[in-house]
C-alpha cells in the first residue's frame, strides 16, 4: 500500500472542492450577509430538490434539527418519545432537551435499527402503565441504513403517533425510491464534517413532507419571532445556520451523487468479500444505504481491531455502550435491559468508508480483515 488508508478522508475531498469553496467564501465576504445570506435559501432549495422534501430549514446542527420539530410539537415531560437504544447520544439528548421522556426500544441484529416488534410492545406497555402519554417515534437510520419504515409507519398510525426520522447518518439513503429527508413527515439531519454530506463546522437541516410543522419550526429557529422579526410569538432559540456553512454544504452537495457512487462501490467490495466472515449490517427490501459508515458485527471484535490497527487499517467502534447503560440516561433504562442493543455494542466494528478509497485499498482492508478473523486469538 503506498497511500495510508484513512477512516474518513476529508483532505482528499477538500482538495477537490477547494477552488469552488474559495469562490463561494469570497462571494459571502463580498456581500457581507453572514447570517441569512442568499446561500441559506439556495441550500434549502437544493436540499429539497435532492431529497424530494417539500420544505427544508438549514439549522445550526443535527441536534437542533431534532429539538426544533419536537419543540414545535409542544411535547411535555409526560410525553413518551420512542427511540432506539443503539444510536448516538444526541437522539436521547434531543428528547430530554425538548422536555419529553425517552422510552428506549431494542434494535435488531440484522439491520442494527429499531426493532418494530419491540417498539409495538413498548408502546402498548407504556399505554397500559398510564404514567406516560405515547406521542412520537424517532426512527434512526443508523450508519446510513434506513430504519424499517414499512413496519414502523403502520405501527405509528395504529397508535396515533407521529414519526420523525433521525437521518443524521443517512443523507443519501433511499427507501422505496424516496431519499432520506423525503421519507418521514419530518426529518432531521446533521452536516457534522465527518457525515456523508458535511460542512466545515457544525450544521444540520430539517426536512418536511408535512408542512404543518414548517412555519412553527421556522419561528423557533429564529428566537421564536414572526416573519417580520418584530415580535416573539413563541419561545424560540438561535438555531440558524450561517451563510459560510451553507456555502460549503452547497459545494459538497454538488459532488454528492458522484461520491455516493464510490461509497456504493466500496461497500459492494466489502459485502462480497466479508459476508462469509462476519455479520455486516444489512438493509431490507426497498432500502438502500447512504453508506455513512460501513459496520459489521463479529465475536472477537477487540482482537480483530487490534490486528487491523497494526496492519495500518483504521477502524472505529460505534457504539461501545447502548444509551440505556450510560449514566445520563440510566434512569430511563427498562427493566430487563435491551438484549440486542447490549450484544451489538460488544460486537460492532466500523471499517474505513469514504469516496476516495480505491478498489485496491478496499481489497487490502478485506485481506487484512479476513486474516485477522481467521487467526486464533493470542
Ligand atoms: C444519530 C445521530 N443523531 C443526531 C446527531 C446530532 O448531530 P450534530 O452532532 O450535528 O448535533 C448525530 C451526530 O453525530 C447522530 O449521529
Amino acid at each position: 500500500m503506498t497511500k495510508p488508508i484513512a477512516f474518513i478522508d476529508l483532505k482528499a475531498q477538500g482538495a477537490r472542492v477547494r477552488d469552488r469553496i474559495d469562490a463561494r467564501f469570497k462571494a459571502v465576504l463580498d456581500h457581507g450577509a453572514y447570517i441569512n445570506g442568499p446561500e441559506v435559501a439556495e441550500l434549502e432549495a437544493a436540499l429539497c430538490a435532492f431529497t424530494g422534501a417539500s420544505k427544508s430549514l438549514a439549522v445550526a446542527n443535527g441536534t437542533d434539527a431534532l429539538i426544533i420539530p419536537m419543540l414545535a410539537m409542544d411535547l411535555k415531560p409526560g410525553d413518551a418519545v420512542f427511540i432506539p437504544a443503539f444510536t448516538y447520544n444526541a437522539t436521547a439528548n434531543a428528547v430530554l432537551l425538548a422536555g419529553a421522556t425517552p422510552v428506549f426500544v431494542d434494535v435488531r441484529g440484522r439491520d442494527f435499527n429499531m426493532d418494530p416488534e419491540d417498539l409495538e410492545r413498548r408502546i402498548e406497555e407504556t399505554g397500559r402503565e398510564g404514567r406516560l402519554n405515547p406521542r412520537l417515534i424517532i426512527a434512526v437510520d443508523l450508519f446510513g441504513i434506513p430504519a424499517d419504515y414499512a413496519a414502523i409507519f403502520p405501527i405509528a398510525e395504529k397508535h396515533g403517533l407521529t414519526v420523525m426520522a433521525d437521518a443524521a447518518q443517512s443523507f443519501g439513503a433511499r427507501w422505496q425510491g424516496r431519499w432520506a429527508g423525503g421519507i418521514a413527515p419530518v426529518t432531521g439531519t446533521s452536516f457534522f464534517p465527518a457525515k456523508a454530506l458535511g460542512g466545515y463546522g457544525d450544521g444540520g437541516a430539517i426536512f418536511f413532507r408535512d408542512n404543518d410543522l414548517f412555519e412553527v419550526c421556522e419561528q423557533i429557529r429564529w428566537h421564536g419571532t414572526d416573519s417580520a422579526r418584530k415580535e416573539s410569538v413563541r419561545v424560540g432559540m438561535n438555531g440558524r445556520l450561517d451563510s459560510l456553512q451553507c456555502a460549503v454544504v452547497l459545494e459538497k452537495l454538488a459532488i454528492f451523487e458522484d461520491e455516493l457512487r464510490r461509497r456504493r462501490a466500496v461497500a459492494a467490495i466489502y459485502n462480497e468479500r466479508l459476508l462469509p466472515h462476519a455479520d455486516p449490517q444489512q438493509f431490507g427490501d426497498g432500502g438502500e444505504s447512504g453508506w455513512g459508515l460501513y459496520t459489521l458485527a463479529l465475536d472477537n471484535r477487540d482482537a480483530v481491531q487490534a490486528a487491523l490497527k497494526s496492519d495500518g487499517v483504521p477502524t472505529a467502534i460505534y457504539y461501545p455502550q447502548p444509551l440505556h447503560r450510560m449514566r445520563a440516561f440510566q434512569a430511563y433504562a427498562p427493566e430487563g435491559g435491551l438484549p440486542e442493543a447490549e450484544r451489538l455494542s460488544g460486537r460492532v466494528l466500523s471499517l474505513p468508508m469514504h469516496p476516495y478509497l480505491t478498489d485496491d485499498q478496499a481489497h487490502f482492508v478485506c485481506d487484512r480483515f479476513i486474516a485477522a478473523v481467521s487467526s486464533p486469538p493470542a
